[in-house]
């Protein structure tokens, strides 16, 4: 059984899908790991690294996927790659059907099973293979620190011989695990949060972490305990709640995300603009395109002396440990999908069935019958 793990082709991307202590303990499992040269660098694992954790280091892409029977990557890889995949060969990766579409046709063309972290069941026995929390936990971590970053004043209060410093109002938007991640690591700088979010579960678990939850009187609980999208009508009546609040923070983070659907907008142009000079938003849903009417992935944009931080791919951003926790996720899968020492996923199990987009070559998820075509017979979006 060879499993591959090629560099990323995603631009920026600097995560890579196994470490070398995850690597050494699937060839111990009888797996014979193939590593393309260079591929951890930009994580900071390096070849000598993979070599002695038992894993051959190939010279490029062509020998890495080369006879493999299952490849792990972070993201899908790109259109020229797939031609690469052999035929019937299994995929494991972060894969949404509609971003990839090419490379899922050149897939199912290839007869591949494809599985996807997007379509894991938010399930108790799937927490260990939970790659959407774990890197989610970085994201919200990095906005934390993000907004710290870009604030021109302390976030913790300052109590000093020429004064005392107030602590930072930050209000953290979306409490799902990356905005408790948030919460979190804005608590442990110092500053007051607020928290708010469209689930009533929500409000128990930022109130754990130290923040007041703001209670705006819309509710949008949907399937799977992920929240629904709003209607415009609930959406301004969310907005004209919030300008208040907005106006009066030195720091919002956003990380409100819908499944399936682009981010919502919670912050307008003229929210923005009711804030003082100085503060900041920190959009953690700009590649998705963004909570905040002014953000750009990937950029800083100053409106009026308001900076608003697009983060781009987050967790890449801070790739040693996002690495880490997505290679004991991806160990976690294979464990579950193997039998006796062979890939056997069980399509009975609900977390295999979930996650699978095609299965030799026919779509599963809807996403993947929106690309491909065929009726849908998965549970994941
Ligand atoms: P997500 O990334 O899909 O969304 C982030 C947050 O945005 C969510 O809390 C959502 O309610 C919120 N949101 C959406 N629209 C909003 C709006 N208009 N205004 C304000 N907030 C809005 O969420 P994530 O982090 O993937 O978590 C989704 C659910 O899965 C949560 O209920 C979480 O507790 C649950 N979960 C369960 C796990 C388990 O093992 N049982 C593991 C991880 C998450």
């Amino acid at each position: 059984m060879k499993l591959a793990v090629p560099t990323e082709t995603r631009p920026g991307e600097r995560r890579v899908a196994l470490v070398p202590d995850v690597v050494k303990k699937l060839v111990a499992a009888g797996w014979d790991v193939a590593v393309q040269s260079g591929a951890g660098v930009a994580s900071f694992f390096d070849d000598p690294a993979y070599a002695a954790a038992g894993a051959s280091v190939t010279p490029d892409a062509a020998a890495t996927y080369r006879d493999a029977s299952l490849i792990v990557t972070v993201n899908a890889p790109d259109a020229g790659a797939a031609p690469l995949v052999p035929e019937g060969a299994v995929l494991l990766s972060f894969f949404q059907a509609a971003q990839s579409a090419d490379t899922l046709r050149a897939l199912a063309a290839r007869r591949a099973t494809v599985f996807s972290f997007d379509l894991l069941p938010r399930i108790s026995r799937a927490q260990g293979m939970d790659a959407l929390s774990s890197q989610s936990t970085v994201s919200g971590y990095r906005a934390g620190l993000s907004a710290a970053e870009h604030l021109a004043k302390f976030f913790p209060m300052f109590m000093t011989a020429a004064g005392t410093v107030p602590p930072a109002k930050v209000l953290v938007m979306g409490v799902g695990v990356a905005g408790l991640q948030a919460i979190a690591t804005a608590r442990r700088l110092g500053g007051v949060v607020k928290a708010y979010d469209v689930r009533a579960a929500a409000k128990e678990e930022a109130e754990s972490l130290g923040a007041t939850f703001l209670d705006l009187g819309v509710s949008a609980e949907g399937a799977g305990g992920y929240a629904r999208e709003l209607s415009d009508e609930e959406l301004a009546r969310q907005r004209d709640a919030l300008a208040a609040e907005v106006a009066a923070s030195d720091v919002i983070i956003t990380t409100a995300a819908v499944p399936g659907r682009a981010a919502p907008v919670l912050v307008t142009t003229a929210m923005v603009e009711g804030m003082a000079a100085g503060a900041v938003v920190v959009d953690m849903a700009a590649d998705s395109g963004g909570n905040c009417e002014l953000t750009v992935a990937g950029e800083v944009i100053d409106h009026g002396g308001v900076h608003i931080v697009g983060l781009a791919n987050p967790p890449s951003s801070m790739p040693t440990h996002a690495s880490f926790l997505y290679s004991r996720n991806v160990a976690n899968v294979l464990a579950l999908m193997t039998t006796d020492g062979t890939l056997a996923p069980d399509f009975d199990d609900e977390i295999v069935a979930g996650m699978c987009v095609v299965r030799e070559g026919v779509a599963v998820s809807p996403g993947a019958v929106e690309v491909l075509g065929g009726t849908t017979e998965g549970s994941g979006a």
